[in-house]
């Protein structure tokens, strides 16, 4: 470049960025003038679908101050809103504020927005939640004989719902549940916080969930679902607190997630025994990736111990745990009968564990009546590979069932630190076969070693090419 040339070029710069400063002025001034609240009431979201109608829920008579009941509320929002499903749908803003509610239902092409600050509590008191009949894969219940709570949030048979929001917060109030659970207090089951049932297109992200009474997010007999962005948090000490449970699902995408449970962080299952047999509801093509669980009594990601429906095609990268009891576990029984196969895990890093590979064919519960002890379940192509540990107690603790072996199971690039607590056996197998590659300490006889890369697929599922939508609210 010639002197001249780089002369004009820093005048012509000097004077593009004049003028850029000349309009950012404008433009602030501009702004200045606006009424604070537009700016405040108007955002931008990502989202499976937009909606056409809106409603703030104080249009339908809430009050947000922590104490006044707003169940009623919330039903007759949702009702109104519902006219709108075949009109471009609606969405319903909760502002920020402290909403008690017992449960509600929601409806289809419908968006549920918590706004920043916006918290919804769960009401306590056992009149607020109905009755629901028990889950045909489940029969009975194993908490409480009578039948079970409705979820605080809950839907049946719905198309394209979302219930997201900037970080807003639904508390669970859980404590007085676990208590009474504790002290067997309960006739009835007590309530998930979320829980959708035969639907198809659910979103649900951008939140943060607290203290469940029971299971955090439980979609079940349904497809096409997108759980992200979640803040999940409950004392690790809290009975059946798991993050998310996919049950009978096929296509769901779990990504971006942090989860801190008193049991499993993710739990993937279809029914149990008999009774999940008969419904024969898979869940399968399932992606779980950027996970970070924190659970010390339980798994980070559980296959089972109900899986009567069948698990496979599932797909487990890049995930995180701390101070958990075991990583990707199975979970299984005689009398469960179908199968577990086609298990992909790529890239784990693990600090503080009990056990790394964890696989259990003798899992103690089951259905009410009794199982068939010819139900046995097939568990094969079990795939891990590229993964640290460090603090551990046992590398690997594989039980398969005697007659029925778990078979095609892969481990390769795995490098266990043990903990000085460790166990005299780092690796104890039973009835299980397969392979090991470059795993670090040796594993048991049963998986010799042969050098192999274990498999993850390289092709996408269909979940995974949902275009998201820029919706834009404005009050
Ligand atoms: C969730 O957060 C991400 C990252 O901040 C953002 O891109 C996305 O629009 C948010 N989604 C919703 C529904 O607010
Ligand atoms: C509910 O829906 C009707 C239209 O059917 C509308 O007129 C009414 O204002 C809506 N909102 C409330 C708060 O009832
Ligand atoms: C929600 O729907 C279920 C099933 O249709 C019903 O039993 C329950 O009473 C409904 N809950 C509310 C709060 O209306
Ligand atoms: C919901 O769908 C299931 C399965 O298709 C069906 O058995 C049930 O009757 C439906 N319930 C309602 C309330 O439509
Ligand atoms: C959402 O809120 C939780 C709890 O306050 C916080 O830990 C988390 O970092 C927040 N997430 C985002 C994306 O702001
Ligand atoms: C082995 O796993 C580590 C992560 O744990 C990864 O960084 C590395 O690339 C893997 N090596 C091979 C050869 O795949
Ligand atoms: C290692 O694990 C043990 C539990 O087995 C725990 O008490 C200890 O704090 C851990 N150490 C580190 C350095 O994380
Ligand atoms: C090995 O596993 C069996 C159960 O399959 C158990 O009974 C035994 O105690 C274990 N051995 C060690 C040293 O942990």
């Amino acid at each position: 470049m010639s002197h001249q040339n780089m002369k004009s070029a820093i005048f012509g710069n000097s004077y593009v960025i004049c003028v850029i400063s000349i309009v950012l002025i404008l433009v602030s001034l501009a702004e200045c003038r606006e009424p604070s609240s537009i700016k405040l009431n108007s955002f931008d979201y990502h989202a499976i679908n937009c909606r056409k109608h809106n409603a703030v829920l104080t249009d339908f008579g809430a009050v947000g101050d922590g104490k006044t009941l707003n169940t009623k509320a919330f039903n007759s929002a949702i009702t109104n809103l519902s006219q709108y499903a075949n009109d471009g749908g609606a969405q319903l803003i909760v502002p920020p504020g402290k909403w008690l509610t017992g449960s509600f239902n929601l409806t289809s092409h419908f968006t549920l927005f918590l706004q920043k600050g916006a918290v919804i509590l769960a009401s306590q008191d056992e009149s607020e939640w109905p009755k629901l009949s028990f889950l045909p894969s489940y029969g009975r219940e194993k908490d409480a004989p009578d039948g079970r709570f409705s979820s605080l949030i809950f839907g049946t048979n719905l198309t394209d719902v979302v219930i997201t929001g900037n970080n807003g917060t639904i508390d669970g109030q859980g404590s007085t549940w676990w208590d009474k659970f504790q002290k067997k207090q309960l006739k009835i089951t007590r309530p998930y916080m979320i829980e959708i049932m035969y639907s198809d297109q659910i979103q649900i992200s951008n939140l943060t969930l607290i203290n469940s009474p029971n299971w955090f997010v439980h979609p079940i007999y349904s497809s096409n679902i997108i759980i992200n962005r979640l803040t999940i948090l409950a004392p690790v000490d809290v009975p059946n607190t798991d993050g998310i449970d996919p049950d009978s699902c096929t296509n769901v995408l779990i990504e971006d997630n942090y989860i801190v449970s008193g049991d499993d962080c993710i739990a993937i299952k279809s029914g149990l025994d008999g009774y999940g047999i008969k419904v024969g509801k898979p869940s399968q093509k399932i992606i779980v990736r950027r996970l970070t669980c924190i659970s010390p009594k339980s798994a980070m990601v559980a296959l089972g111990s109900e899986m009567s429906g069948g698990i496979q095609d599932i797909r487990i990268e890049d995930i995180t745990a701390i101070n958990t009891e075991s990583a990707v576990r199975i979970k299984t029984a005689v009398g469960r009968g179908a199968y577990v196969k086609d298990i992909f895990v790529k890239g784990m890093n693990l600090n503080t564990m009990k056990y790394v590979f964890w696989m259990t064919g003798a899992y103690k519960s089951h259905a009410e009546n009794g199982f068939d002890p010819k139900a046995l379940p097939k568990i094969s192509g079990i795939n891990y590979r590229d993964i640290i540990a460090k603090n551990v107690t046992i590398a690997g603790q594989l039980d398969g069932i005697s007659n029925d072996p778990f078979t095609g199971i892969c481990i390769s690039n795995v490098t266990i630190e043990m903990s000085a607590q460790k166990n005299n056996l780092p690796w104890n197998c039973t009835d299980v076969s397969g392979v090991a590659s470059n795993a670090v300490p040796k594993p048991c006889d049963m998986l010799p070693e042969k050098k192999i890369e274990c498999p993850f697929p390289t092709d996408k599922l269909p979940i995974e090419n949902v275009q998201f939508k820029t919706c834009n609210f404005q009050s």
